[in-house]
């Protein structure tokens, strides 16, 4: 199949995600069934993307017309044969549960075409257990769209073990025709790239603070004040919503012992404490609107090292270049594009000078090794010593990550 080949595409699961990635695939001219288990949820899926389409014809994005047209190529059923059996492309978008996402699967497997390619948002199971439920694993794919799928550029497409190369390439093909930007990701490591690389940080440095080595206001303080962090990190943790990050980071520890999620991300969850749109996370938003907390001083910024979590992230992407999953390029991609960020991680490494992020990293390990979970953050990459060890040092000695005329 190519991605010339795809009219209609079909949509599972009509929530945060779901109406979001229908309004984009409509929007770029595909014919949509959307899908919830309920008509109210779908009623509800349909006002958000009339209010969507109506903030991009306010903004001149696009035209009155291309929003009717948008709206008139959205079918909404809660029929899953009505939504899948005309469909050559579906992606699901249900709540993040194995058991529930296989049922799908296997309804979906039986009822639509079999040239159909199957692809699921998920932020963190594995595509593998997933296109197990299917009698054509080979094309089962991730599509992993970032929130809102209507802002956010950043697609992570993900291989699981029996995908085939075509269903790979019709998907980057057809998150492009949808206006994104793919990454691909060779293996369904938990977390892909983007979060895989940017949440292990967080965690990390929620290490520190679980075990009393610094405050949440210390962190905060450093990244705010002295790194330009507008969020600092446990306000980014209360912006995207602290159970995001702790699912993601929960299978991670699942998957990757001694990997472990920090104590004080699990106690804010378990208290219902989830951020921002809780009214409170690690700080206290009685608007519900993120704003600077009053704690954050920057007569406190001096403690921490703001500069250590990147290091973290370099050894993180590190691994995932050394394995074969993802290009520098693409990881430095998925975070830039994922996380709002200017500049990629493995960039930064480059200008850092590799033997100074891996110096850096030794003095961590020295420093917080001590704490299981963290040993394996801290240790660095075999990938970044034998880079060190060729004078592959970066920008300075012409050749790091990446490639650099002198
Ligand atoms: N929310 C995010 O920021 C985000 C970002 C990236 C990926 N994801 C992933 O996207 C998926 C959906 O997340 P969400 O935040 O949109 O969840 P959500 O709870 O907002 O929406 C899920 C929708 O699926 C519906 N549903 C349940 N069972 C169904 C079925 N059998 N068929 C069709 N619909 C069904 C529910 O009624 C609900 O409307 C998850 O896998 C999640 O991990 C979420």
């Amino acid at each position: 199949m190519k991605v010339e080949d795809i009219k209609t595409i079909a949509v599972l699961g009509a929530g945060v995600m779901g109406h979001g990635i229908a309004q984009v695939c409509a929007m770029a001219g595909y014919e949509v069934y959307m899908r919830d288990i309920k008509q109210e949820f779908l009623d509800n899926a349909m006002q958000k993307i009339k209010w969507s389409l109506g903030k991009f014809v306010e903004k001149k994005k696009i035209t009155e017309d291309a929003a009717k047209q948008t709206l008139d190529r959205l079918h909404t059923t809660i029929d899953l044969k009505e939504a899948v059996s005309n469909a050559d492309f579906v992606i699901e978008a249900v709540p993040e549960k194995l058991d529930l996402k296989k049922q799908v699967f296997k309804e979906v497997d039986e009822l639509s075409p079999s040239h159909a390619i199957l692809a699921t948002n998920t932020s963190s199971l594995p595509i593998t257990e997933i296109a197990e439920a299917t009698k054509r694993p080979n094309k089962v794919v991730g599509m992993h769209f970032f929130n809102p799928p209507q802002i956010m550029a950043l697609v992570e497409v993900i291989r699981g073990e029996k995908t085939d190369d075509e269903t790979v390439q019709v998907t980057v093909d057809l998150a492009k025709k949808l206006g994104k930007e793919p990454v691909i990701c060779s293996k369904d490591v938990p977390g892909f790239i983007a979060n895989r690389v940017m949440l292990s940080p967080l965690n990390f440095v929620a290490w520190l603070v679980s075990e009393g080595v610094y405050t949440k206001e210390e962190v905060d303080s450093a990244a705010y004040f002295k790194s330009g962090q507008r969020m600092g990190i446990f306000g980014l943790l209360d912006f995207v919503g602290i159970d995001t990050a702790y699912y993601v980071l929960k299978f991670m520890e699942e998957r990757e012992p001694p990997f472990k999620v920090a104590p004080i991300i699990e106690e804010r969850v378990k208290a219902g404490e989830l951020g921002v749109k809780t009214g409170k996370g690690f700080y206290e938003y009685p608007d519900k609107m993120w704003k600077v907390p009053s704690s954050w001083k920057k007569e406190l910024a001096n403690k921490f090292n703001p500069l250590w979590p990147t290091l973290v992230a370099i050894n993180r992407a590190a691994e995932l270049v050394a394995l074969g999953i993802a290009t520098p390029e693409d990881v430095d991609k998925a975070v830039r594009l994922g996380f709002n960020i200017p500049i990629g991680v493995l960039q930064l490494a480059d200008q850092m000078g590799i033997d100074t992020v891996v110096k850096n990293l030794e003095d961590l390990a020295q420093k917080f090794g001590h704490i299981d979970a963290l040993k394996q953050l801290l240790e660095p990459h075999p990938l970044l010593k034998e880079m060190v060890s060729k004078g592959e040092l970066g920008r300075k000695s012409g050749k790091g990550f990446y490639t650099y005329k002198k």
